[in-house]
């Protein structure tokens, strides 16, 4: 089959392991609780998961603070809990995607104790340290990204700063420090060696910063509301010229391994720097995390059929393009186009021309859970309590029971009613947003057309439907998306008929149209289109 390199058309579907599945009774999931869920998720399409932070961790920031970049830690399983995920994932042909964080560890990682400890440790400029302003002050003007604030702490024992661009306890690595570098493409090279399939990696902008640290520009676009970590624009701070070697030696690195492993990068960045994470001759990243979608500004045809052509004309020739739903750094995408809308977003994540990542729950239309300052427990949440990202990462609703399904004790967060947004009685029920996603994922993978085929938009002359074509070999899939909550119809130019292969409302009694389509309100469809004539 062409185009069967796995990551380019396979579905990711990201698990935030606190969240997922509680097997021992500690209200907080763990590895077990995974490997028990993998039949669901082999059964509804999934090809890959993407796995947040396992890893031995104080969990200031809920496992992106590693203290140990090769264990697993006792709260999520063991090592071994480790190894039957990956082969029990294997078995179902499920990938195994675990996330690599360069830019920073736990201020109790060992390397991080020792750097510390005095300035003529070994570690010591494995760290990013600097002396203060002679009036005392910070070194530069950088802000933290999680809730502002500077990005410098002083130590008092050793009388200078250290870097953290996240929390206090997750100082800054090095890059420059070619020791640095060795020590973590030798994680990469034990996580591979033990059959992981890739890696998302974390905040990886961030690793290369302004030789001179020179003070960063406040960001002009920045309004009252906005996250607190985005006053300033980022331009010393991430993303110097030395991005781009790295970049090229994290591929070496995950080239020396056979297998189609593959390397996702998580960069918020403007379009044209980001596509440069391909690599001059996609010898870069394979996937440069797209976030488009949940940026974009209002949920409209016209702004995301536009934010659609930037990105396909913004592509190198050749790349891999993908699509990002959700994630555990911002609202559910149920939540940021309302429930109504839901499943036309799913249906166009499914649908457009690339790699498509779905946040755990999505799938089923969880929406954001209201989360009281007494229950926060994210620390962005802490410092800017209208950028909580704790909603978004509630525990995965299984059933109808009084925790969900999730686990037998009080859940680390707390979890919606969730009487009947679960998989349990979605399962059960033909017309469910879960068969729904079902039903797209089992189409991607017997549709050529929705897999490589070219993206076509098209003028439907309604402000309210977005449609486009995806045309393989012949095979042309028509996919018509009502944003709005009126009926709409739209003419087809020519003389067709189509089959309807899928909508909103599962009827596949409706299988015919000529010309004239009509949409229900919210409504998206999905038809293989063919000539009655000519
Ligand atoms: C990334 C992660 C986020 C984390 C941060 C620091 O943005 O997605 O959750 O807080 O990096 O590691």
């Amino acid at each position: 089959m062409e185009n069967s390199v796995w990551w380019k058309n396979g579905v990711v579907y990201q698990v935030y392991p606190r969240s997922f599945a509680d097997t021992d009774g500690d209200g907080v999931g763990d590895i077990p609780g995974i490997v028990r869920k993998l039949d669901y998720l082999a059964e509804i399409g999934v090809d890959a998961l993407w796995l947040s932070p396992f890893f031995p961790s104080p969990m200031k920031d809920f496992g992106y603070d590693i203290s140990d970049y090769r264990g697993v830690d006792r709260i999520f399983g063991t090592s071994r809990d480790f190894d039957d995920l990956l082969r029990e994932a294997h078995a179902r042909s499920v990938r195994i995607i675990i996330d690599l964080v360069p830019n920073h560890t736990s201020d109790e990682h060992e390397w991080f104790v020792e750097s510390r400890s005095s300035r003529d440790n070994p570690k010591r400029d494995w760290y990013v340290w600097r002396d203060g302003k002679p009036d005392g002050s910070p070194p530069n003007n950088w802000e933290s990204i999680h809730g502002g604030g500077s990005a410098w702490e002083f130590d008092a024992a050793t009388e200078q700063y250290y870097l953290h661009t996240f929390q206090v306890e997750q100082p800054d690595l090095d890059w420059r420090n070619p020791e640095v570098r060795a020590a973590i493409y030798d994680v990469m090279r034990f996580w591979l060696g033990r059959g992981v399939d890739g890696f998302r990696i974390d905040a990886l902008p961030c690793v290369a910063k302004d030789d001179l640290l020179r003070d960063n520009p406040h960001n002009p676009g920045w309004r009252e509301g906005m996250p607190l970590g985005m006053r300033q624009s980022r331009l010393n701070s991430e993303d110097a010229p030395a991005i781009l070697e790295i970049i090229h030696q994290l591929r070496s690195v995950t080239d020396e391994f056979d297998g189609e492993r593959v390397l996702i990068g998580e960069a918020y960045l403007p379009l044209e720097r980001l596509m440069r994470y391909y690599g001059d001759s996609l010898d870069g990243l394979h996937l440069p995390y797209n976030f488009g979608l949940l940026e974009v500004p209002e949920w409209t045809p016209k702004t995301v059929g536009g934010l659609v052509e930037r990105y396909e004309a913004a592509l190198p020739e050749d790349a891999a393009p993908n699509w990002v739903l959700g994630n555990h750094d911002n609202p559910r995408v149920a939540s940021r186009v309302g429930s109504g809308q839901a499943r036309v977003a799913q249906m166009l994540l499914l649908t457009l021309r690339g790699t498509p990542t779905v946040y755990y729950g999505d799938e089923i239309g969880m929406t954001d859970a209201e989360i009281t300052p007494g229950q926060t427990r994210d620390p962005q949440g802490i410092k800017d309590p209208a950028h909580n990202r704790d909603p978004a990462r509630t525990p995965m609703q299984w059933n109808a029971t009084e925790n969900a399904g999730f686990s037998t004790a009080e859940p680390w967060l707390p979890i919606p009613d969730a009487k009947e947004t679960n998989v349990e009685s979605q399962a059960k029920d033909p017309r469910s947003m879960l068969a729904l996603f079902r039903q797209l994922t089992r189409l991607r993978r017997e549709t050529l057309a929705l897999n490589v085929g070219s993206y076509v938009p098209l003028e439907t002359g309604s402000r309210n439907v977005y449609a486009y074509l995806r045309e393989h070999g012949g095979d042309r899939i028509l996919i018509t998306l009502n944003f709005g909550d009126e009926p709409e119809e739209i003419n087809l130019p020519g003389d067709h008929k189509a089959d309807l292969l899928s909508t909103t409302e599962m009827n596949p009694e409706a299988a015919t149209f000529t010309e004239t389509l009509s949409l229900r309100p919210n409504e998206g469809i999905v038809c293989r289109l063919r000539k009655t004539s000519g």
